[in-house]
């Protein structure tokens, strides 16, 4: 049953799992019952859920720190003074007077520092430091009576810290990032130590901005972007070249009790290195702890970064005294360096070089047990490649399908070949030109909010499979679970629980008529004035592509489809869409490309987004060497991809080069170029085949291909069966005009107006011949884009939910069906008309926004429903 409460709860267990405390003096963390705690500062009444753009989601409610610290004051965890919010709510800034009001009546305070971060722009160097205005009230706090001060960091970007040193006041920093729909909860969580920190940085944090590799190359020129750090990156530059300059390392966060490591060491076996350790709790409460695994990797002829990040683990929550033993694992040729010149024994090619591989296990890049070496006698190539950007153009050597035209027989369904009946390339090869092309193209969108269709061309079988955004929620009109923001869910390094959140995700994409989520967006921190930083997850590689993985994994479990973006180097924003990254083939290979690598295999995700910028001189959505040469020769990826919106690339160029879909709807003028293109002889037939084929095969595997949902009357499978509707009963709210029909089955009803502005829903009781699954499907004529009916037995339990998202005049119909299981004899069937999963339909029409936006729902009567059912044969 479909329940938003638990998946508000998952998302208050990953904002608190995530959060990294970064500096706790004088034990004024935890929060202990007797501590009066109040705020200071307007930035306190309205926290920062997440960012803007494709990671805004709509939703219910965000949890403010009078929420949090009320909830806490209630379980008598603290004492919560109340009027610091009201003196927040008419204070613009604090002088030394009003500080020492609140410090009279108060033991612990807290403060924020927010910024905010969104897609189309970046963030700028003056954002990085403190405000004039944070500085002020600092200097205020200190000079007044005010003792502990605990600092909320309520954004995801990294910014100048070393100012805190400053402040001696400042006891408690905790970096709460952006934190969903529950933050004020999930912040009181963690103060209050109902949830023990173990959240680690994923980021490097710097003393000042010009301390970071990349200061002096980002965003000097709206044309092009030079990665010349090349591999060094983050932490694999500070620890290489420049350890003085960092304020907190990459993998810290500190936690309210201890944990000692023991018994560290390593094993080599089957080509894997095989970590074991021992953890124990020496502290004095529960906890958990994220042990970290890095190689230093020998200096050779290649440069190497003094530690990567080549595994992780997570305890469960360890009772003081108490052991987990760990084990951490990655392959031998997870060592290697890839060389793109041939400098060492092969060029194009992974390559492990001779000498001594450390091993560690660490709780953060600086804090290091060494677990023993591993010795390469000589140096070795792991894997042959080629260089995908520095050489000539790619060229495609083979190709699943020919420009031989066939003799077109029965037309076959896509139905059919999913069924066994035909084979995938009979599918392909009946298709003309024209319509191959149709499925390269964006389709309608069927609701508000939505961001596009694909596929569509029903009249063999394929549907319009829905996406929408985005990474940390699934965005809609209608409202969702607003999930923590992706750095710090990455900050958890918790995959358990990034996979629940997948499937909570999963499950109201898919109960929501959604088929494909555009989400995890998975690129690279490379700087910390980037734009989307918080909507992907680190500067590390590794953590990237298992969090990304963990994600798809619990999306794709749901049946949602999932999408990483934006493949790839997409690492600032401002003048995106003409922005070229050039990126030396290492870096790439090593950095860049190498989370999305790590996410293709572990987890193979049915999409995959291109992105707005070029890379090395070609957009990527047209870019060969990138999606046909890594993704599909090398990688053997078999999903379909997709431009980002409204991109700008000529389609020609993009079918030439490898990417599948023309996103979003409404550029039919792309699609006639791409025809033109092949009449010229410019495009083969065989390469609109295989594009098409990525398309199709895709499809097949959305929620809309799965329930037939077409949008208009699909076929209906299994032994029909004439059942006899006892009576149609208890119409409660909704006089429904019903006729019965000569089959018997079926019932007709309308709704009108007054009657839909109440809960609406009619009880039929049916006489079941025998025990089992029953698919049951209704017929239904509504102008209401996002229509539900919930069925319920007479215990007030739902069986099941059928959706239909396409709105229709009463000359249309639309068949929505779900399976429930009925017993033998008579059963009483409840039927509740909805319009979003949530709240029961009465909630959409009354609700605020709907008359305007969906003016045509004045027109009387809107709904009618016809009843089927059919037992499904098992
Ligand atoms: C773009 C964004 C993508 C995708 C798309 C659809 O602006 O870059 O990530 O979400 O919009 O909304």
């Amino acid at each position: 049953m479909f329940d938003l409460k638990k998946n508000y709860e998952v998302s208050r267990k990953l904002a608190a799992q995530g959060m990294v405390l970064l500096e706790n003096n004088e034990h004024v963390l935890p929060i202990q019952s007797m501590d009066r705690v109040g705020i200071i500062g307007k930035e306190c009444l309205n926290l920062i859920k997440g960012g803007g753009g494709s990671g805004n989601v709509k939703c219910e409610y965000v949890k403010s720190f009078a929420d949090g610290l009320r909830e806490k004051a209630e379980e008598g965890k603290l004492i919560f003074v109340e009027n610091t919010i009201e003196i927040a709510e008419k204070t613009e800034a604090y002088d030394v007077c009003i500080l020492n009001q609140i410090a009279a009546t108060t033991d612990k305070v807290i403060i924020t520092m927010q910024r905010q971060g969104t897609e189309g722009e970046d963030r700028t160097v003056e954002e990085f430091g403190p405000t004039a205005q944070e500085v002020e009230l600092l200097q205020n706090i200190e000079a007044s009576d005010i003792k502990k001060v605990i600092l909320i960091l309520n954004f995801a970007n990294v910014v100048d810290l070393s100012f805190i040193k400053k402040y001696p006041k400042v006891k408690s920093v905790l970096f709460a990032s952006m934190p969903g729909m529950e933050c004020g909860s999930a912040i009181m969580d963690v103060l209050c130590g109902d949830v023990n920190p173990s959240g680690k940085l994923v980021d490097t944090i710097a003393y000042t901005y010009e301390d970071y590799p990349t200061a002096e190359w980002f965003n000097y020129n709206p044309r092009e972007t030079k990665y010349q750090e090349g591999i060094f990156v983050g932490y694999r530059y500070f620890e290489t070249f420049a350890k003085e300059k960092v304020l907190y390392p990459f993998g810290y966060g500190l936690s309210y009790t201890r944990f000692e490591y023991s018994n560290y060491g390593f094993v080599e076996e089957e080509d894997n290195i095989k970590i074991t350790l021992d953890v124990t709790n020496v502290g004095a409460c529960a906890g958990r702890e994220v042990v970290q695994a890095y190689c230093s990797a020998p200096q050779g002829k290649l440069p190497k970064p003094a530690l990567e990040l080549k595994g992780y683990a997570k305890t469960k929550e360890l009772n003081p005294g108490e052991t987990e033993t760990l084990n951490i694992q990655f392959a031998v040729k997870e060592m290697a360096s890839y060389d793109t010149e041939g400098v060492t024994v092969a060029k194009a090619a992974w390559v492990l070089e001779k000498g001594i591989y450390r091993i560690y296990v660490a709780k953060s890049v600086r804090h290091l047990y060494h677990c023993g070496d591993y010795e390469v006698a000589e140096t070795m190539a792991t894997e042959q490649t080629i260089n995908r950007f520095t050489e000539e153009k790619y060229i495609q050597k083979q190709c699943r399908f020919s420009d031989d035209i066939f003799e077109i027989g029965e037309k076959i369904s896509l139905y059919d070949v999913s069924d066994g009946k035909a084979d995938m390339d009979s599918f392909i090869n009946q298709l003309s030109a024209e319509e191959l092309i149709s499925l390269g193209l964006g389709q309608p969108i069927a609701f508000p909010m939505g961001t596009s269709g694909i596929g569509n061309l029903k009249k063999y079988g394929v549907p319009n499979p829905q996406t929408a955004d985005g990474p940390v929620g699934v965005r809609r009109s209608v409202n969702t679970t607003c999930f923590p923001c992706s750095t710090l869910i990455a900050c958890s390094w918790d995959q358990e629980l990034q996979f629940a959140m997948g499937a909570a995700m999963g499950y109201e994409g898919y109960s929501t008529g959604i088929d494909i989520l555009l989400g995890p967006a998975m690129n690279i921190h490379r700087d910390p004035l980037g734009g989307r930083n918080n909507e992907y997850f680190s500067e590390d590689p590794l953590i990237s592509g298992k969090t990304a993985a963990a994600l798809v994994k619990g999306l794709q479990s749901e049946g949602l489809c999932a999408t990483l973006k934006h493949f790839a180097a997409n690492n600032c924003e401002d003048s995106r869409n003409v922005n070229n990254s050039i990126v030396e083939e290492r870096a790439l290979r090593e950095i860049y490309l190498k989370g999305f690598e790590i996410a293709v295999k572990e987890s193979n995700p049915a999409y995959i987004m291109t992105s707005y910028n070029l890379l090395n001189g070609e957009h990527t959505s047209a870019n060969a060497g990138l999606l046909r040469g890594i993704l599909r020769d090398e990688w053997h990826y078999e999903g379909a991809t997709m431009t980002d919106w409204r991109n700008g690339v000529s389609m020609v160029d993009e079918v030439i080069g490898g990417n599948n879909i023309k996103m979003p709807f409404g550029y039919p003028d792309e699609g006639e170029k791409v025809l033109k293109a092949y009449q010229e002889g410019k495009i083969p037939l065989r390469m609109l085949r295989e594009n098409a084929f990525y398309v199709v095969n895709s499809v097949m595997k959305t929620r809309s291909f799965k329930q037939h949902d077409f949008g208009i009357i699909h076929k209906m499978e299994g032994e029909s069966l004439d059942i006899p509707v006892l009576k149609v009963n208890g119409l409660a709210s909704a006089r429904i005009t019903h006729a019965r029909r000569e089959d018997g089955a079926e019932y007709l009803f309308h709704l009108n107006r007054e009657q839909r502005n109440q809960r609406s829903f009619v009880y039929y009781v049916l006489d079941i011949p025998k025990e089992g699954e029953y698919r049951i499907s209704a017929e239904i004529c509504t102008n209401c884009p996002e229509t539900q009916i919930w069925f319920y037995d007479e215990d007030g339990n739902r069986l099941g939910t059928a959706y239909c998202s396409v709105a229709t005049d009463e000359s249309k119909w639309y068949t929505v069906e779900t399976k429930i299981n009925l017993k033998k004899g008579e059963n009483m069937l409840k039927l509740v008309f909805a319009n979003e999963p949530y709240k029961e339909y009465e909630y959409f029409f009354a609700g605020p926004e709907i008359p305007n936006a969906w003016p045509e729902l004045a027109k009387e009567d809107i709904w009618m429903a016809k009843l089927k059912l059919s037992y499904v044969n098992k």
